[in-house]
């Protein structure tokens, strides 16, 4: 017999020989056990945070169009992109990088647009940038479409100051002469702050510091960048607020543990009195055989294609190797990981600029999407907030522009589907499935997680990575008698499928509604296929 199953558990896969005495039916495809009568994390909804970086068409064209344009906006921001956004309840925005962030001086986006001063965009092709979109601009941005501020301070090239000047302008409310700057700029009460970045990849184009003299610096950063909102914070640093803004430092790309290590360290020595963090962040990419930049978005074979999902998978090497770190310093968990950058990145669009990094969107991204929210997810306690990178034009992007025009992409439709597992709690599952194999490429053709959400009704994600062959899943649930399962399909004829301008709906989710045997519900999911149902008990 020639099994090759994989068993897939809350955190673990583990190859094993075929069960003779597993059902017949159940041996060919997959077995998926929800342990209902049990509870885990909550999958924090923060996780399904975007990141909008002034960088190519991200910001300019792709949100802000300016009020004199004829694309319908509001105060000059595109109300095409707000409604498609508000839909998502996209729960943070981090902005304004990325690389972007390290070389950016607030005040050159502030004040009367026709005054502001202009600079380069050094990082992201050496063009101008004009400063239209500023501080109010964002913030109008993120009030625009319901979600919360991810504020990336300039630790590169600014210095500790300029961050808590910045602060103060925004989230003060005394007479100071910073927020009387800012109400003659239009806005009288203070702008909600919820999430600051100090710094971004100070290892790479925040800095080039090694990990020790970016934590000198980092330690600085967080005692001076405070918000003084008091309906955020206390009266005085040392006494917490009743809407904590949480501050995350750098942390490692990919793999590399010193940034981990040496700000764990610091943490725990603490600062306590005068200076903490929240959160840790870790970036990491995904590509395929060709490497970032480089791998086809579109008109792949079949074996790119499986490279790249089996990539997808180095996440959770990622996560779990991080995560080890953080819990020699602080086993409570009291610092969140924080994935602000993840997505695939792959080659630009034919006829843009390389360093404008718009890349078109296929269902392959979408299943690879399926399958970092749920590493996400699987790992949620100590995941509690990620950022897919980017949000409008840039990289794995939710939403493509191209002056009026506006497409919704794959992947803005498995956030759309994955909205139930905001906030919800995680439920264990134990998966056994079929075998995906493309040459020497083999991992399990099923990924699925289960949550319940604030009202106990029962959500499950399903995603068929086997591109060419559909999955017969049978759930045995635990503490559930399911009557049948509701939901949405994603899926398409080709993984190269794409929607464009002028075809919208080639990959948009369908209906489905199965009714259960005896408590079991046998799921047909399509190849290559995302899945998300309620159940009803
Ligand atoms: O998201 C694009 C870039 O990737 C960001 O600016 C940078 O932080 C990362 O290297």
């Amino acid at each position: 017999m020639s099994c090759n199953f994989i068993r897939h558990n809350f955190f673990v896969w583990i190859a094993f020989g075929c069960l003779s005495t597993m059902p017949a039916q159940a041996a060919d495809e997959a077995i998926l056990t929800v342990h209902a009568d049990q509870s885990g994390p909550m999958i924090s909804r923060h996780i399904f945070g975007q990141f909008a970086e002034q960088l190519g068409s991200g910001i300019y064209g792709g949100v802000w169009v300016g009020e004199n344009s004829s694309i319908p906006n509001v105060r000059g921001i595109r109300s095409d992109v707000v409604a498609a956004l508000r839909e998502l309840k996209v729960p943070n925005v981090r902005w304004p990088g990325g690389c972007f962030a390290d070389e950016y001086y607030w005040r050159n986006g502030i004040g009367p647009i026709d005054q502001r001063r202009a600079s380069y965009n050094k990082n992201w092709g050496d063009v101008f940038e004009p400063n239209t979109f500023g501080t109010h601009e964002f913030m109008d941005f993120v009030e625009q479409i319901g979600s919360e501020a991810y504020i990336s301070v300039n630790v590169g090239t600014g210095s500790a100051r300029e961050a808590g000047e910045w602060l103060e302008y925004m989230t003060a409310d005394q007479p100071t002469a910073l927020v009387n700057e800012r109400k003659a700029n239009g806005r009288e009460k203070p702008f909600k702050v919820k999430f600051l970045g100090i710094g971004n990849e100070s290892w790479g184009c925040g800095g080039a510091l090694s990990a020790e003299a970016y934590v000198e610096r980092m330690k600085t950063f967080a005692m001076v960048a405070r918000n003084l909102d008091p309906e955020q914070s206390g009266a005085s640093r040392f006494i917490p607020g009743p809407d904590p803004m949480q501050r995350i430092a750098v942390g490692p790309g990919d793999h590399n543990p010193e940034y981990t290590e040496a700000v764990m360290r610091a943490w725990k020595g603490g600062g306590a009195y005068s200076w903490s963090i929240e959160g840790l962040s870790l970036h990491h990419y995904t590509s395929g055989e060709l490497g970032a930049m480089r791998d086809p978005a579109t008109g792949f074979g079949e074996h790119q294609y499986a490279i790249l999902i089996k990539n997808a998978y180095q996440m959770d090497k990622f996560i779990a190797d991080n995560a080890e770190v953080m819990d020699r310093y602080d086993p409570d968990k009291k610092v969140g990981l924080v994935v602000d950058e993840w997505g695939v990145w792959l080659s630009a669009m034919p006829g843009t600029s390389p360093l404008h990094l718009k890349q078109q969107n296929s269902l392959r991204d979408a299943i690879a999407a399926s399958i970092h929210l749920n590493i996400f997810a699987r790992h949620s306690d100590r995941v509690r907030m990620a950022n897919i990178a980017q949000m409008v034009n840039v990289l794995q992007a939710m939403i493509i522009t191209d002056n009026e025009r506006m497409v919704i992409t794959p992947t803005y439709q498995v956030f759309k589907m994955y909205l139930p597992f905001q906030d919800a709690r995680l439920v264990p599952v134990d998966l056994i499935a079929r075998e995906y194999r493309e040459g020497d490429t083999t991992m399990p053709s099923l990924d699925a997680i289960a949550a319940r959400d604030a009202d106990g009704k029962l959500w499950m994600a399903l995603t068929n990575l086997d591109p060419n062959r559909s999955l017969r899943v049978e759930t045995r649930s635990f503490g559930v008698a399911a009557k049948t399962a509701r939901g949405h399909v994603l899926t398409a004829d080709r993984v190269d499928a794409v929607n464009s301008f002028e075809s919208p709906n080639v990959v948009v989710p369908n209906s489905v509604e199965v009714g259960a045997v005896q408590g079991r519900l046998i799921l047909d999911l399509p190849s290559k296929s995302i899945t998300v149902v309620s159940v009803e008990e």
